[in-house]
């Protein structure tokens, strides 16, 4: 057995992750995204005639899986006349390997002439893009990543660079989802057979996950979890290929508190958003 490692700098892992996320949340047609797809569709409309490029940034951007959806939501012949720019932002390597790999296919589309994908390694906290400074239209958070934040002060610089890249109060918009404390540390994740990841193996594929150890504590006043999982591929058999440990710590999120250090770097929220984006917080420049 291997060095423990963090979860999302494990190749293994990552291999795991896309397969959960498709067969538990059916991927690019999930849920969430299906509503960042509706909601990118309403800014596109409503940004203003003027303006030439619509620009996105996905923080935390995994796999690719939204900017994906996103993509996949433009339709031949009805896409927009501007130009649109997507950048996905990751602090994993891998991740973004892998997201790469799936946008490749993607490049030679004639229908996304106009579109323009850019995905790095970066982390939350000091990203940067100097030549969109108050130019973006939408920045998404999606499935989480501000609970791989780990102190507030993590959480405040995060915010700053997203107050520092969205344009004015009316045209920018940035989205934050957020887990419960129940989603977060009693995860109600389920296989087919119904078994949850925190009592047995969490079984996908080939893949079984199990936590193995687990520790609470508390952080500029929000509780974290450090856990270690065992993640394992077997064969038809149930024979097992091999066998790795993975670990990876999150933070709980206060909306109220999240709404709070906002507005001390220049954020204010929005409630009136006309798409529903279940569990987002929605924030535009003061
Ligand atoms: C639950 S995944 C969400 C992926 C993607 N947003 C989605 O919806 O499928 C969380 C992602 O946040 C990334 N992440 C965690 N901490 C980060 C940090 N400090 N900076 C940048 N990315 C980070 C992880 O590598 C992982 O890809």
């Amino acid at each position: 057995m291997g060095d423990i490692l963090y979860s999302y700098f494990q190749p293994s892992f990552v291999d795991f992750y896309d397969m959960m996320v498709e067969t538990c949340f059916g991927g690019i047609h999930s849920t969430d995204v299906q509503e960042f797809c509706t909601l990118f569709k309403h800014r596109l409309e409503s940004s203003s005639a003027k303006a030439p490029e619509f620009r996105t940034v996905d923080l935390g951007t995994g796999t690719g899986r939204c900017i994906l959806a996103l993509l996949n939501s433009l339709q031949e012949g009805k896409i927009s006349q501007k130009d649109l720019h997507f950048l996905g932002l990751d602090n994993s390597e891998v991740m973004i390997k892998r997201a790469l790999e799936k946008l490749q296919s993607l490049s030679n589309d004639e229908s996304k002439k106009n579109v323009t994908v850019g995905i790095k390694v970066q982390s939350l906290e000091d990203w940067d893009v100097p030549e969109w400074h108050e130019g973006v239209d939408l920045i998404l958070a999606a499935a989480g990543p501000f609970h791989h934040l780990l102190t507030e002060s993590a959480v405040v610089r995060t915010l700053k660079q997203i107050e520092l890249h969205l344009k004015a109060k009316g045209e920018g918009l940035a989205v934050i989802n957020l887990l419960s404390p129940d989603q977060l540390f009693h995860r109600e994740i389920r296989d087919s057979e119904g078994l949850a990841l925190t009592e047995e193996a969490f079984k996908v594929g080939p893949y079984r996950r199990w936590r193995v150890n687990h520790e609470m504590s508390v952080v500029d006043g929000a509780r974290v979890m450090h856990e270690k999982f065992k993640l394992t591929r077997v064969s038809a058999d149930e024979s097992v290929e091999w066998e790795e440990q993975e670990e990876w710590t999150l933070r709980e999120v206060d909306r109220d508190r999240l709404v709070s250090l906002a507005a001390q770097v220049g954020l204010e929220q929005l409630l009136d958003v006309r798409t529903p984006c279940k569990d987002c917080l929605f924030f535009q420049r003061k």
